[in-house]
C-alpha cells in the first residue's frame, strides 16, 4: 500500500505557537523609534519572511532608503532583542489550540516529524513552550541560506529525516512557505486564509478539530 506522508514538516510562528504578535510589537517599536507608525496591516507582510527581509519592507513603508548595511544590521538586533525580551517570558498556554493533540497523534502513528521555520530563535521558543521533544529534527533559520519560498528548508528537512520530499506533507500559515512547499515538490496543508494560502493541497483555520485520519484523508 502506498503510505502517505511519511514524515510531516512543521512551520514554528503561526502553526505551533502565536509568535506573530511578539514580532509585531518589536517591529513597531523600532518604527516608532525611526518616526513612522507600522500597522497591523503591514505586518501581515512579514509573516514567514526573514528578519533582514522583514526590516526590509519595514524602511519601505517608512520611506526610509539612506541606510547602510551596518545600520540596518544594528535596527534589526535592535528588534530582536525586544522580541527575545517577550519570547523569554513565553509558556506551554502558548500552544495554538490543538495542537499538543495533534502531535501526540502523529507521533502515535509513527509519523517522522520535523520543525521547518525561518526563525533563528525557535529553540528558545520550543523550549519555552515545551513542544521539542516531538520533533526528530528542528531545521531553523540558522541552519538555512535561502529563505521561504525557496524550498532548502524542507529538503534539508526531508534528508535530515530520511524520507522523499514526495512523502513529505507541510504545515504552513504563510504563502512564502506555501510556495516553498510547493517548489520542494511536497503538499501542503495551509492553517489560515484560503485565498492568500491558494496553493495549499488544504487550508484549515487551526488544528482544532482536526484529527490525524480527517487530515489525512482530506490530502489523499
Ligand atoms: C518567521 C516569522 O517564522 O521567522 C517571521 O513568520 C520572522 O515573521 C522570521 O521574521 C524570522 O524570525 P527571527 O526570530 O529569526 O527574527
Ligand atoms: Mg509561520
Amino acid at each position: 500500500m502506498d503510505i502517505f506522508p511519511l514524515a510531516c514538516l512543521f512551520d514554528l510562528d503561526g502553526v505551533l505557537v502565536d509568535t506573530a504578535k511578539y514580532h509585531y510589537l518589536a517591529w513597531k517599536l523600532l518604527a516608532k523609534e525611526l518616526g513612522f507608525h507600522f500597522s497591523e496591516e503591514d505586518n501581515e507582510r512579514l509573516k514567514g519572511v526573514s528578519r533582514m527581509a522583514s526590516l526590509e519592507i519595514l524602511l519601505e513603508v517608512g520611506g526610509i532608503d539612506h541606510l547602510g548595511e551596518k545600520e540596518k544590521v544594528a535596527l534589526a538586533n535592535k528588534k530582536n532583542g525586544w522580541y527575545v525580551e517577550s519570547i523569554l517570558k513565553m509558556t506551554p498556554d502558548e500552544v495554538l489550540p490543538g495542537v499538543i493533540e495533534f502531535l501526540l497523534e502523529v507521533k502515535g502513528a509513527g509519523v517522522k516529524m520535523a520543525i521547518g521555520s525561518a526563525s533563528k530563535n525557535t529553540s528558545t521558543i520550543l523550549e519555552r513552550v515545551g513542544i521539542g521533544h516531538f520533533f526528530d529534527t528542528v531545521i531553523d533559520g540558522n541552519r538555512v541560506s535561502q529563505a521561504k519560498p525557496d524550498p532548502e528548508v524542507f529538503l534539508t528537512g526531508a534528508k535530515e529525516l530520511g524520507v522523499l520530499p514526495n512523502k513529505c506533507l507541510v504545515f504552513e500559515d504563510a504563502a512564502a512557505g506555501i510556495e516553498a512547499a510547493v517548489n520542494a515538490g511536497m503538499k501542503s496543508v495551509g492553517i489560515g486564509n484560503p485565498s492568500i494560502l491558494n496553493r495549499a493541497t488544504i487550508v484549515i483555520s487551526g488544528f482544532q478539530g482536526f484529527t490525524w485520519n480527517k487530515i489525512q484523508s482530506l490530502i489523499s
